[in-house]
């Protein structure tokens, strides 16, 4: 029996995809580099389709169709080009290699070429969904050729999640966008986490609101516009309490929060493309801050805080509620804004209203307001920036009173909320007509001679100020 598609690497979220494939009709050939993990897939969930198993990577690739797929499911890095190095030469013209891991999406790029000059296509895949969305249908990031997609594309489509019957997988663009895109989502997902906790920190030291009695907090707020994936499991961490000691099992976690690197390439690159994603890095520095325990520790005896002991104003709850949409959107903004700077760099031709679809089901962040942004980018008329879409300036604009008096609040009472602030930071920043930049300008322009515009002339223009302070026309040095 010839297979459809090879996976190699069996760890959980290899395996869940394997299994995922197979339950979808697909006959599935598995290796992994000890066999162990194979025989234990296939002991455990060999009946739930057609597996092929094989010992080595010569075996997988006998046993596949072709043009053979092959799919890769090893840690991103080094593993990834091991396992390329190994298969290429065993592989014809035509055939597929896939990376459904969390690859950075330059070595995606790298790996594409370098295989294209062997006549080889390779599709860097983000997948999101954690293990169960593997298993049960994630939302699925396809790069690569145009050419691997029509071969690749369906069967990645059957196994995707489902929003009223669309599948949440198309065709990204060509070489890393696939990628790309997994990594701007995980920066969204990184500033939708901060804004969470941010709320959460609020209610609990602000208005003095227990864990159990926030979990039903967040539970309403998941039936309004706040609906989404990671409202639904916040209800539920905050709900539980620990087996060991009786107390709200947040209360027993170490506050010092990891991260295996996608938020911070998401800065890295925003940082690259001059794209302003202050919510995001924001959410990426505060995980930061939280891993500082030791320096943390010390500052309890040397910072003075000096807060001051405001009452919370009525109507906090929903304020703050208010607040975290606002603030969420602007993450939103700020992604997608990303993704229109990456488009113009790297030649892709991304589809804000197809990322938007296919983000709506089986991703982390997957939340109704998904639905409204791809709306928002089907039009015609769409928006330079989400924030503009008529049903997004709206709805921001009716929160804005709302975060101003929390962001307010939060700074009196010295609670940290570096989403919530510089999100509010970003939307006054962009609404407002003058930014103090000229300043910046001419501070450029005197110590260092990097010249400015004019508002009111064509041109580069220097002032000569260690001189008589004429202005001269000047080559533009930026
Ligand atoms: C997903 C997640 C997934 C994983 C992150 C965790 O979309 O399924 O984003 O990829 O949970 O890699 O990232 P951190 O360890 O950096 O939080």
């Amino acid at each position: 029996m010839s297979a459809h598609i090879g996976v190699t690497g069996l760890a959980v979220m290899g395996a869940n995809l394997a299994r995922n494939f197979a339950r979808n009709g697909y006959t599935v050939a598995l290796h992994n580099r000890s066999v162990e993990k194979t025989d234990a897939l296939l002991n455990q969930h060999g009946d739930e389709g057609d597996f092929v198993r094989t010992e080595s990577l010569q075996e997988l690739v006998d046993s596949l169709q072709k043009p053979r797929r092959v799919l890769i499911m090893v840690k991103a890095g080094k593993p990834v080009d091991s396992v390329i190095e190994q298969l290429t030469p065993l592989l014809e013209d035509g055939d597929i290699v896939i990376d459904a891991g969390n690859s950075h999406y330059e070595d995606t790029r790298r790996r594409e070429a370098a295989l294209a000059e062997k006549g080889l296509h390779f599709v860097g895949i983000g997948v999101s969904g954690g293990e169960e969305g593997a298993l049960l249908g994630p939302s699925i990031m396809p790069g690569g050729s145009r050419e691997s997609y029509d071969s690749l594309g369906p069967m990645l489509e059957k196994i995707s999640a489902k929003y009223d019957g669309d599948p949440c997988c198309r065709w990204i663009g060509t070489d890393g966008a696939g990628h790309f895109v997994k990594m701007v989502h995980n920066g969204i997902e990184y500033a939708d986490m901060q804004v969470i906790g941010e709320a959460f920190d609020l209610l609990r030291s602000g208005a003095g609101i227990e864990p159990a009695e926030q979990a039903e907090i967040f539970t309403e707020w998941n039936k309004g516009e706040l609906s989404s994936f990671l409202i639904e499991i916040t209800a539920e961490v905050l709900a539980h309490t620990d087996a060991r000691t009786s107390k709200p099992f947040i209360d027993v976690v170490v506050d010092s929060a990891g991260q295996k690197g996608t938020g911070r390439w998401t800065v890295v690159s925003a940082l690259e493309l001059g794209s302003p994603v202050s919510g995001i890095a924001e959410s990426v520095f505060a995980r930061g801050l939280s891993s500082q325990r030791d320096q943390r520790a010390l500052a309890q005896d040397v910072l003075a805080g000096h807060e001051e002991q405001v009452q919370v104003p009525e109507g906090f709850v929903e304020d703050v509620r208010q607040a975290l949409f606002a603030s969420k959107l602007v993450s939103y903004a700020q992604g997608i804004d990303m993704l229109t700077s990456a488009a113009k760099e790297y030649g892709w031709e991304l589809k804000l209203d197809e990322i938007a679809s296919l983000w709506r089901a089986g991703c982390i962040i997957r939340a109704e307001l998904l639905d409204d942004i791809m709306k928002a980018y089907a039009d015609e008329d769409r928006p330079e920036n989400l924030l503009f879409a008529p049903a997004f300036a709206e709805a921001i604009a009716a929160a804005v009173p709302a975060w101003r008096r929390v962001v307010a609040t939060a700074v009196q009472l010295g609670i940290p909320v570096p989403v919530f602030s510089s999100s509010l930071a970003y939307y006054d920043g962009l609404r407002r007509k003058r930014l103090p930049a000229a300043l910046t300008q001419g501070l450029r322009d005197l110590f260092g001679a990097h010249t400015y515009r004019r508002i009111d002339a064509e041109g580069t223009f220097h002032t000569q100020w260690s001189g008589d302070k004429s202005e001269v026309e000047a080559v533009d040095t930026h």
